[in-house]
């Protein structure tokens, strides 16, 4: 049983990744583990632990790049990525109240197969969210959102102050700030209705489950080892 218990830990330690905004500034490093954050400042929404900061980025009324590196992956893992935008000052730390505001659809990023990496990610021309605009000298805040292969949500955020196009204090994006890593792949995420709403609450239990699952109460001991066998797989792949 011990060994599993650390083979489990060793394995959410490799899922570990993170995410880094390169472009606009973020709101500074939150890839921090400490008393305060014993499980790490980044899964902390909205933005990881760090609130709002007066620190902004000129950024286009018409919407404009976003990069960031997403960490390091161990093996084939993969992320699924959001990109958000946040507005108003009623949130608890005077800036936006919730990141409700999807700029994307949300999209799949694809590790190298080993190792970790310094991969960068740029999205050249992310638009402003559906039916919304700004004028020059507004405030929003960008959020990105990482889901690691286990499900947990890393968060990080840039303050923005929208500028016209072409406004010189708009930081320029180039091939230095703005590119794709070349060992990094990406994938659509897409969804297919198995069940139409209201099917699944018409099962009857044993409709439900395998049959192994529910016969005896002895069947469940399989599942202590449940950890090991994903490990193996992780391990495998
Ligand atoms: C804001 O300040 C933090 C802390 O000094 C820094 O890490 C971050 O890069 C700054 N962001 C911008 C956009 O200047
Ligand atoms: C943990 O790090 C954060 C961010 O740097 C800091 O504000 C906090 O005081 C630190 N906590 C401890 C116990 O060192
Ligand atoms: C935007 O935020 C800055 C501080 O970061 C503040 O000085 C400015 O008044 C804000 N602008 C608006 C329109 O609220
Ligand atoms: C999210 O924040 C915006 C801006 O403050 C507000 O208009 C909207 O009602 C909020 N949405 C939710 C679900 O709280
Ligand atoms: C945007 O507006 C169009 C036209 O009014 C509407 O059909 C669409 O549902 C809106 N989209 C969102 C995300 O609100
Ligand atoms: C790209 O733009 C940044 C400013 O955003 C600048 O510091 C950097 O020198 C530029 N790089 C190239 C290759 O032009
Ligand atoms: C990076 O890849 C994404 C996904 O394919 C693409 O939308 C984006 O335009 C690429 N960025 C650059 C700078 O080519
Ligand atoms: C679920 O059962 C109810 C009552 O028998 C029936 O009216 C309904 O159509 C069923 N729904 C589905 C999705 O099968
Ligand atoms: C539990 O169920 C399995 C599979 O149906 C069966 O092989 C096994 O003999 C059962 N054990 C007991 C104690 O009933």
């Amino acid at each position: 049983m011990l060994s599993s218990i650390i083979l489990a830990v060793a394995c959410s330690a490799l899922a570990a990744a993170h995410t880094i905004i390169t472009y606009p500034g973020w709101r500074g490093d939150n890839l921090i583990t400490n008393k305060t954050w014993p499980y790490g400042m980044q899964w902390t929404y909205p933005c990881g632990g760090i609130p709002l900061t007066t620190n902004r980025t000129y950024w286009p009324t018409t919407g404009g790049a976003v990069a960031f590196q997403p960490g390091w992956f161990q093996g084939h893992n993969t992320a699924f990525l959001y990109i958000n935008l946040g507005f108003g000052t009623t949130g608890p730390d005077g800036g936006p109240e919730n990141m409700s505001f999807p700029m994307i659809a949300p999209f799949q990023l694809l590790g190298p197969s080993k190792g970790p990496y310094p991969g960068t990610v740029c999205l050249p021309q992310v638009p402003l969210p559906a039916n919304m605009s700004f004028n020059a000298g507004d405030n929003a805040t960008i959020q990105v959102v990482e889901i690691a292969q286990h499900g947990a949500a890393l968060f990080s955020c840039a303050d923005i102050t929208f500028a016209e196009p072409g406004d010189e204090k708009i930081p320029k994006v180039n091939e230095s700030n703005c590119f794709n890593s070349t060992d990094l792949g990406f994938a659509e995420i897409y969804t297919v209705t198995t069940q139409e709403i209201g099917a699944a609450a018409n099962m009857t239990t044993s409709d439900a489950m395998p049959s192994f699952w529910y016969r005896n109460s002895s069947t469940w001991t399989w599942m202590g080892y449940l950890p090991l066998v994903l490990c193996s797989l992780w391990f495998l792949s």
